[in-house]
This record gives C-alpha cells, structure tokens and sequence, in this order.
C-alpha cells in the first residue's frame, strides 16, 4: 500500500513519447523541476515527423536531464529512482528516454520505473508545487483526451485503473485538428479553434453527433460531417470558411463537447463517483474546462481540472506516476521495451 510518509525519496521523470523531451524531479512528491524542450523542427510539415523527432530527442535528452538536477538543486547520486515514459507514442522516441533511463538507472544502481504516459496523465492531479496542495480522493473518474486518445478511466488507487471507454476511432484532439486542417489554420489546430471559438456562435452550425452504446466515444463521424458541411456551403460560397471562421469553430468546439459531456455523464452515473477530473492535451482547452467545471457544480461533484502546463506532455507526471510504483515497489525490467499503442 502506498503511504505519502515516506521522506526524501527523489524521482527523476523522463518523458520522450512524441515530440517533447522532458525531464523532472521531484521529492516526496513534490515537485522541484520541470524542464521540457519543446520541437519546433515540425512546423513546417504540418505534423510531427517521428525520424526528426527521435534525433531532436538525442540532441535535446542530456541539457535537460541536467537542467531539471541543477534546478532541483541535487546531485544525480542523491536519486532514489528512475522514472520514463515506456508508451504510448513513437517507437523512435521512446527508445531516446527508454534507453537513457536505463542505462541511467544501472550507472546509479537504483530502481527503473516504467510509467505508461495515460497513467501520467492521469495521475498529473497529484503534481504538488507546495506539500498541502489539492489532490483527488480515490476513487475518481479521469477524462483523458489527447491527440491520440480519448478515454474514460476509473482510478480506484495510484496502480490500480480501469479503462470504462475510449475511443473507437478518431480522438478529440484529432477531431480538433483534422477540422481545424480544413479550415485551413496551421497544426495543431485545437489552440486555435479555442480562440477563435471565443468569438463565435456555438449554435450556428449543427454537426454529426454519434450514436455509441456504452461508454466508447467515435469523433470520426463528427470529422466527416464538419467536412461536408464545408464542402456543400463553399459550393455556393466560396468565402464561406473565412466568413464564417468563429462561427464554425465555436460550433465544432460545442459539438465535441457536448459529445464528451455525454459519456462523462453515463460514467458518472454508472459508477457513482463523486470526483471528477481531465487530463491530457485537449484538457487546455478553455470550453472544456469551463463545461467540466458547470457540470461538476451542477451535480455537486468535485473537478479537478490541471493546470495548463500540466496538459501537455510533461516528465512532472511521469516523475509522480514513477513516485508511486517507487511507493509500492513495482519496478521495471531492464528487458522491457516500449510499446508505441495503447496498453492497459
Ligand atoms: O496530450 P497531447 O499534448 O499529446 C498528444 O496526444 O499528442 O495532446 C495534443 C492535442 C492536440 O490534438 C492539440 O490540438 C490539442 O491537444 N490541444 C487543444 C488545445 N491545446 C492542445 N485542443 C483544443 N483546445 C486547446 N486549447
């Protein structure tokens, strides 16, 4: 069982899963450090380009590893464990991380700890920056969504989740995208939905919204429908996407939504959680947010929504996901290897 009273137990974080390389440290679960090296090489491709990412990654893993020590003011020898992302992600990526913390971990002769980047998201609620910040209580539900997942997890304890649903096709981070493609603003496109959602109508337009049994989300429909929707109305109009920018935002960002509320809903009932919490990329995004927080005080249920620097990949999570196998003792094989989908 894990106990927080343990004293002076270090965590290094690593996290290279896509196209940040981050490093963190922290004490008790408190964290010290939080360095990351974000890619701008990807810019112009309109996506990330796993090759580049993996060798921005080698630059990049050894200055940060270094700044997040000296941030924390400590010494590598005054390290208790190793904590790296394993997957998902990019193979190429995470074989950066995975290999430096291992050979980290056995210049050190201390405990690897391999941290499943959704479990980091998940357990970012826990980042403390001061000993009596604000944690969930067990259990809870965490609405995980990123670019390349959407899930319902129910979290009875740090080392003990259960995925309720997930997508069965597109995420919401790739519905934000994909749409925001279409409309011809730059990747990613989520950030700039978000802004320009702020000034439109989020009844001007209707979208698909889809008919899932059970918890599992789809977003592909919604994508399809946002595209014909585009095509149809450009036919008679060819201005029709820069006339109509905010409104068409305001109302993509509605329906999504709307279509996460949904299933958030289901889950709340079906488990009877009081606790509700968000995690992961699209979390930033401020109509969520808000949506999350209305729900919440609507049912009188506890939300827990990140800070924004702790949306985006971040070793600070995997550093606190590592803390607590550290706590109960599940370390990680030097033959393990990452895995680049979804494990649960
Ligand atoms: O968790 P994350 O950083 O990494 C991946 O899963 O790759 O999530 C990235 C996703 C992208 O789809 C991005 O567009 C979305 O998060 N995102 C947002 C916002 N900020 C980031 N989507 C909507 N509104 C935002 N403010």
């Amino acid at each position: 069982m894990s106990s927080d009273s343990e004293k002076n137990i270090y965590i290094l974080g690593i996290e290279s899963s896509c196209d940040d390389t981050s490093a963190a440290v922290i004490r008790d679960g408190v964290l010290l450090s939080n360095v990351i090296a974000s890619q701008s090489v990807h810019e112009e491709y309109g996506g990330v380009v796993p090759e580049l990412a993996s060798r921005a990654h080698q630059q990049n893993i050894v200055p940060v590893v270094d700044t997040a020590l000296r941030r924390a003011g400590i010494a590598k020898e005054q390290l208790s464990g190793i904590a790296f992302t394993r997957g998902p992600g990019l193979l190429g990526s995470l074989l950066v991380g995975t290999s430096f913390a291992k050979g980290m971990s056995l210049g050190l002769r201390i405990p690897l700890l391999d941290v499943n980047h959704l479990h980091g998201h998940v357990l970012s609620h826990f980042i403390r920056t001061q000993a009596d910040d604000r944690v969930p209580q067990f259990p809870y539900l965490c609405l995980l969504i990123s670019g390349g997942n959407s899930q319902l997890i129910l979290v009875r304890a740090y080392n003990d989740m259960e995925v309720l649903g997930a997508t069965i096709d597109d995420a919401a981070g790739e519905a934000f995208d994909k749409c925001a493609k279409v409309m011809g603003l730059p990747y990613p496109g989520g950030p700039h939905i978000d802004r320009l959602a702020a000034q439109g109508n989020p009844e001007a337009f209707k979208f698909a919204r889809p008919r899932i049994a059970g918890l599992d989300y789809s977003f592909s429909g919604l994508k399809t429908s946002f595209l014909y929707t585009l095509r149809d109305a450009m036919r008679t109009d060819p201005q029709f996407i820069e006339k109509n920018m905010a409104d068409l935002a305001a109302s993509l960002q509605h329906t999504i939504i709307a279509i996460l509320l949904d299933k958030l809903d289901k889950a709340v009932r079906q488990t009877g959680v009081r606790t509700v919490a968000i995690g992961g990329g699209v979390s930033a995004n401020s109509g969520v947010r808000a949506a999350i927080q209305a729900y919440c005080d609507a049912h009188g249920l506890q939300a827990f929504i990140p800070s924004r620097t702790f949306t985006t990949d971040n070793a600070a999570m995997i550093a606190m996901a590592g803390y607590y196998k550290y706590l109960d003792g599940i370390f990680c094989r030097y033959d393990s290897v990452p895995f680049a989908r979804v494990e649960v």
